[in-house]
């Protein structure tokens, strides 16, 4: 982990992040080569279902690309790391295509080359983009209007780390459950990338009253950064906590647990009180998949008769931007946080930075609850003296032929296949 605390992260169906077909060479930090006909590059593939040892270090060859009408070549500088991918490599996220599939939803770089019809990016230009997997790898290419050219003062790995965490949080607040001057919210995991996100963006309205569920170890940042309440889950009935402060309970409940936390946090609703229920966290116990924890997580769902939904007076909302394919209305939103960077009201809390070789590093702080924001990938080369005593993850290359493109082409095309 080159770790830093700086300066202070489900992309779409039919976006799918490519891999190029085109520039650059050799491993590292490759530049495109107008001469070379093949270009290699890093990339953090999932090989199957399971534990850390599923992701693997893959140097990829193939033939140049030809962009087509309206993509751009982007060189990836930093990537975000969301608990999506602790799910995908478990075989719990459905849109994640099958393995073999490179990993990786949001990242941030440099546009190295635009196809035909391109208007509003240039070579040169540092831009955030979103897919539903692929951006973990060295050059991707991308529909433009998935690439979000960042602030000036915007560091790569400030971009990484804000457009899955900050639409999240920013639609489900905002467009869902309406937040208003005055109101309380529930932010679980408010110590996490959605939680940070969600209450920087509340601390953009009036006199929010927040309540922020985390680890112990988290409450002092999180108070800093705006929670008014923080409430440690791990030992405390949080339900009771909230209810000691507030006996009516609160005006909105984002849950990314899901199962019997649904339930509880539906309860805990004041009337024309708003539940977003955007994540099933609580089905990752460990490295692999844990079906009891899977067969819990169902059987505790909330479930309702509309009936009495319309009698407690309160609103359960979904919301999964994997599914959204709504490019007008992401395009939109990314351009208000952008202006909300630009103001001071947002910036994304880096927790630890990690080369492409520690992506087991990365994942495993996540996992084990230590990250504090957000974790993010660094698909530059680690440096020998930096390299850790035993390596933990296994560098494959393939070979340099056009048999590896033309699998990597089918892998698009089955991807795009599944959607
Ligand atoms: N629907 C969507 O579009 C969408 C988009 C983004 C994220 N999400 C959801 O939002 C939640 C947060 O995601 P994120 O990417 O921002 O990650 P994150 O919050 O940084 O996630 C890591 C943190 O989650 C907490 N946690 C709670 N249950 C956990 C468990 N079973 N295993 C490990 N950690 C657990 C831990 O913090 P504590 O110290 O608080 O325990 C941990 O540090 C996830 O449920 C994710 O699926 C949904």
């Amino acid at each position: 982990m080159s770790g830093k605390d700086a300066p202070s992260e489900q992309p779409q169906p039919g976006q799918e992040a490519k891999t190029p077909e085109e520039p650059p060479a050799s491993p590292g930090n490759t530049p495109i080569n107008e001469e070379k006909t093949t270009i290699s590059c890093r990339a953090l593939v999932l090989t199957g279902y399971g534990g850390y040892d599923k992701i693997k270090l893959q140097v990829k060859t193939m033939p140049k690309p030809e962009l087509k009408s309206g993509e751009v070549l982007v060189r990836v500088k930093a990537c975000g790391l969301n608990f999506a991918e602790l799910m995908g490599r478990q075989g719990l996220y459905d849109p994640l295509p099958s393995p073999p599939v490179t990993m990786g939803m949001e990242g941030a770089g440099v546009v190295e080359a635009v196809g035909p019809e391109v208007e509003d990016k240039k070579v040169g230009d540092r831009v955030i983009v979103l897919g539903r997997s692929g951006i973990w790898q060295e050059v991707v290419v991308v529909s433009s209007s998935r690439a979000f050219v960042m602030p000036d003062q915007m560091s790569f790995e400030e971009g990484a780390a804000l457009p899955i965490n900050y639409i999240t949080a920013y639609l489900m607040l905002f467009e869902m459950a309406n937040i208003k001057p005055g109101k309380s919210v529930l932010i679980h995991i408010a110590a996490g990338g959605v939680g940070i996100a969600a209450t920087q963006l509340c601390r953009s309205v009036q006199d929010v009253t927040i309540f922020g569920t985390a680890s112990a170890s988290k409450h002092e940042t999180i108070v800093q950064g705006g929670v008014t309440h923080p409430i440690d889950y791990r030992t405390k009935d949080y339900v009771e906590e909230v209810r000691k402060i507030s006996p009516k309970g609160v005006d909105v409940v984002l849950d990314p647990l899901g199962g019997s936390d649904t339930q509880k946090g539906f309860n805990l609703l004041k009337p024309m009180g708003s539940i977003v229920v955007f994540g099933a966290a609580n089905c990752v116990t460990g490295q692999k998949r844990n079906l009891l924890a899977l067969a819990k997580l169902w059987y505790h769902q909330l479930s309702l008769s509309a009936l009495k939904l319309m009698q407690s007076n309160k609103a359960v909302c979904g919301f999964h931007l994997g599914y959204l394919k709504e490019e007008d209305l992401i395009s939109e939103t990314m351009a208000k946080l952008m202006e909300l960077y630009d103001q001071g009201k947002i910036r994304p809390k880096i927790d630890s930075s990690f080369h492409f070789e520690e992506v087991a590093d990365a994942m495993r702080r996540m996992h084990e609850r230590q990250n504090i924001g957000k974790v993010i990938l660094l698909p530059e080369t680690k440096k020998e003296e930096e390299k850790p005593k035993t390596p933990t993850e296994t560098v494959e290359k393939e070979e340099t032929t056009e048999a590896a493109a033309k699998k990597m082409k089918e892998e698009a095309t089955e991807e795009a296949k599944e959607e």
